[in-house]
């Protein structure tokens, strides 16, 4: 069980004394006349609340040492509850969320003031939405009214992701249990798609496949759009028209992965349509699949976070040497960037409530080293694109793109994903039941 409270309790401690946090939900937004996307709650918000509504606003007073927590939410109305569904409302959340008070949204205005005052700092999301930015400082305002009555208003605006994500970075035995149930299943998600695809079908109807095995394991959104690139799509890196049909001989790469109870996965598999790999897809494969499992070798307690990406472009850089795409002195190509036509991204990001999850990747300068509970993605890939004219026309519009998601452990990691097939064995045994 997600444990909000400790949550809180951490964040509390990071807190300086006499100060304030605030954190609002996130808002609905409008895709076209009257009809919404469907809401997602803000990560930060979620992960000290545990709460789904929208038009809510966390409040975290620290002050001599006490901390009180304070929600501010929709006020129950039967009439709005027979539109938009059900509000826990103020009252009863109290209770269900272990709150010390709570209030409507309407009265957030009137009460920030009476919870800034006399303290020193204001810790918020400053300068990522123009209109929380000004309430904020509207609260600010009032309180400095009130300085001949002998309050004192705050002095300094905090940043409080230094505080927050901080904690985010790294996971909890139960956050961890989530991310791993969320691999899972998106793992045999892509199973799925490897064994229902054939030449003929649209990009799109993979896609389907995929959202429909993850939504019957208990999935309600992806993490991220898919990405299902057939052909030359697998080389557009962020590629979501998922609108072609699929051909004989084409590899198509998927980058997809479910969202469970707001944590992500984030796993790509590149496959052959009809099942088997051809000479060339094979050769540059094989080189990604060994880039890949050299930058999982390289997570582990002690390692910074670039060393993953050093030990991918180390043998993608060889590959292409190897296989004539690049010609050259490995160590020279990997400085001058040479590989950089064929490898422009990357090899990993932080995963967690977000697919490109909170935390900083520098500490003073230096590459972050890596900690148990970490979890990062590894996800190396070459694409050659379909006009390069500096390579033989066999290697043309090839894209491949392998991605695992990896949390690092005590004594060196363990991969969440690990059930989605990557061999050319593995895959093409898979496929052999649909296409032999
Ligand atoms: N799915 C987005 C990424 O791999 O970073
Ligand atoms: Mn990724
Ligand atoms: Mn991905």
């Amino acid at each position: 069980m997600l444990d909000f409270v400790k949550h809180r309790e951490n964040l509390f401690q990071a807190m300086a004394d006499n100060s304030v946090a605030v954190i609002p939900s996130a808002y609905i937004h409008l895709r076209n006349r009257d009809a919404d996307y469907p809401f997602r709650q803000s990560s930060d918000f979620f992960y000290l609340t545990g709460f789904t509504e929208d038009s809510a606003c966390l409040v975290l007073q620290k002050k001599q040492g006490q901390c009180r927590t304070i929600l501010f939410c929709q006020a129950k109305v039967k009439e709005m509850e027979i539109w938009t569904g059900y509000r826990l409302g103020p009252e009863a959340a109290i209770a269900e969320l272990t709150l010390d008070e709570a209030f409507t949204i309407t009265e957030l205005d009137d009460k920030l003031p009476e919870y800034m005052s006399d303290c020193d700092q204001v810790y918020a999301a400053w300068g990522s939405e123009k209109q929380w930015d000004q309430r904020l400082i509207d609260a600010i305002e009032k309180v400095k009214l009130k300085a001949r009555t002998g309050v004192q208003a705050p002095t300094a605006m905090q940043a409080i992701e230094p505080l927050l994500h901080e904690l985010r970075l790294i996971k909890g035995p139960a956050e961890i249990e989530l991310m791993a149930k969320a691999a899972s299943i998106s793992a045999h998600a892509h199973q799925q798609a490897m064994a229902r695809v054939q030449p003929g079908m649209f990009e799109y109807q993979l896609e389907g496949t995929i959202r429909q095995y993850c939504a019957e394991q208990g999935s309600r959104f992806d993490a991220y759009t898919s990405i299902v690139g057939s052909g030359e799509n697998a080389c557009i890196l962020h590629y979501t028209h998922n609108d072609q049909q699929i051909k004989d001989g084409d590899l198509i790469l998927i980058d997809a992965g479910c969202e469970l109870n707001h944590y992500a996965s984030d796993i790509t598999r590149t496959f052959p349509a009809n099942g088997i790999f051809s000479k060339e897809q094979k050769a540059l494969y094989e080189v990604v699949l060994n880039a890949q499992l050299a930058a999982i070798e390289a997570v582990k307690p002690g390692n910074h976070f670039n060393h993953p990406h050093e030990a991918a472009l180390q043998v993608l850089t060889q590959g292409l040497v190897d296989l004539g795409l690049l010609s050259g002195d490995v160590d020279s190509l990997i400085k001058e960037e040479a590989y950089k036509p064929f490898y422009m991204h990357r090899t990993s990001h932080w995963l967690g409530m977000d697919v490109h999850d909170v935390g900083a990747y520098k500490q003073d300068g230096e590459w972050r080293v890596l900690e148990p509970g970490m979890v990062l993605t590894i996800e190396p890939g070459l694409y050659v694109a379909p006009d390069d004219e500096t390579v033989d026309a066999k290697w043309r519009g090839i894209g491949i793109r392998i991605e695992d998601d990896v949390l690092v452990t005590q004594d060196g990691h363990s991969i969440l994903s690990f059930e989605a097939p990557k061999t050319v064995a593995d895959i093409e045994a898979l496929m052999a039941g649909q296409h032999g």
